[in-house]
């Protein structure tokens, strides 16, 4: 949206957890330069974050724009209103489009402009290149995790506590990233965005591991394609505050944040 320029950006963060308490923290710090967090939205009591914690609306009548880091629900009933405002939108929440209702309401809305942070991974520029030369022929991704926190409300007490309690590496899950991301909807994020940037979400074949010694988080990806042949390997460190998230999430929305309102440093 336009703002006359040199006017500070008003950023609202929906969800104070893991992710957007750290975002608050670094903007109040002044990590980007003339982008000042306003208001933080959330279901629950956050505590004290510095900032106004107000309900979605008040919040939306001050700011340019949102940073969404609280679940995909507030992407599939809020992102389409966010943007017909006329406000920017940056998803944390990417399983979300893994819906085609909400992908297309999504895509439909504006004047706001929405982007989708990487998130966990990277190496997703290239990817977006290669599918745009041609269409990638083979995308997969195996993610490894710490069993706890792949504990899902849908399973019986039986299986969570199987879950919990395997001693050995054990597969939760094999499938594509439109499942993946309903099934896993908070711990497979990765899988959905490599369905956004080669533009299929059933074409991304997932694999979840849960496995008791992943200290970090890995995310092993490859893809084929006319353009090439890709495979990298992250491994993050869990966040403290919430071992579903990745430690380095909160950096990556601040990047995207970057690139959202103008002001990208270095690596676009
Ligand atoms: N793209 C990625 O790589 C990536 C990685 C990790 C997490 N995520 C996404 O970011 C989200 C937040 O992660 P986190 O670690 O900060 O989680 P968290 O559980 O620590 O915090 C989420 C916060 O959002 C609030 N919330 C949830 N639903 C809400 C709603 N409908 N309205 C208002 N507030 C709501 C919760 O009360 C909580 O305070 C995850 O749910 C996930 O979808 C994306």
């Amino acid at each position: 949206m336009t703002r006359p320029y040199g006017d500070p950006v008003r950023v609202a963060v929906i969800g104070g957890g893991a992710i957007g308490a750290s975002v608050v923290a670094a903007l109040r710090e002044g990590r980007l330069p003339g982008v000042v967090p306003v208001a933080v939205v959330d279901g629950r009591s956050v505590g004290d974050l510095g900032v106004p914690q107000l309900r979605l609306e008040a919040a939306l009548d001050q700011a340019d724009v949102v940073v969404e880091c609280a679940g995909q629900s507030v992407i599939a009933q809020s992102a389409a209103d966010i943007l017909n405002r006329g406000i920017d939108l940056l998803i944390s929440s990417v399983g979300a489009l893994a819906d085609p209702e909400v992908a297309a309401a999504v895509r439909a809305a504006g004047p706001g402009r929405f982007v989708l942070t990487a998130g966990a991974i990277g190496g997703l520029d290239i990817l977006s290149s290669a599918a745009a030369q041609g269409p990638m022929t083979r995308v997969e991704v195996t993610t490894t995790k710490l069993p706890a926190t792949l504990v899902q409300p849908w399973m019986d007490d039986a299986d969570a506590e199987r879950l919990r309690a395997t001693t050995a590496p054990v597969e939760v899950f094999h499938g594509n990233a439109r499942e993946a991301t309903r099934m896993f909807p908070r711990s497979l994020n990765v899988a959905a965005t490599l369905g956004w940037v080669v533009g299929d979400f059933d074409k991304v074949d997932v694999r979840l591991i849960a496995d008791p010694a992943a200290d970090l988080t890995c995310h092993h990806v490859r893809a084929e394609g006319e353009a090439g042949r890709y495979s990298f390997e992250i491994r993050n460190l869990p966040s403290a505050e919430n071992p579903r998230t990745s430690g380095v999430v909160p950096h990556a929305v601040l990047r995207s944040l970057a690139a959202l309102v103008g002001r990208p440093t270095g690596v676009v």
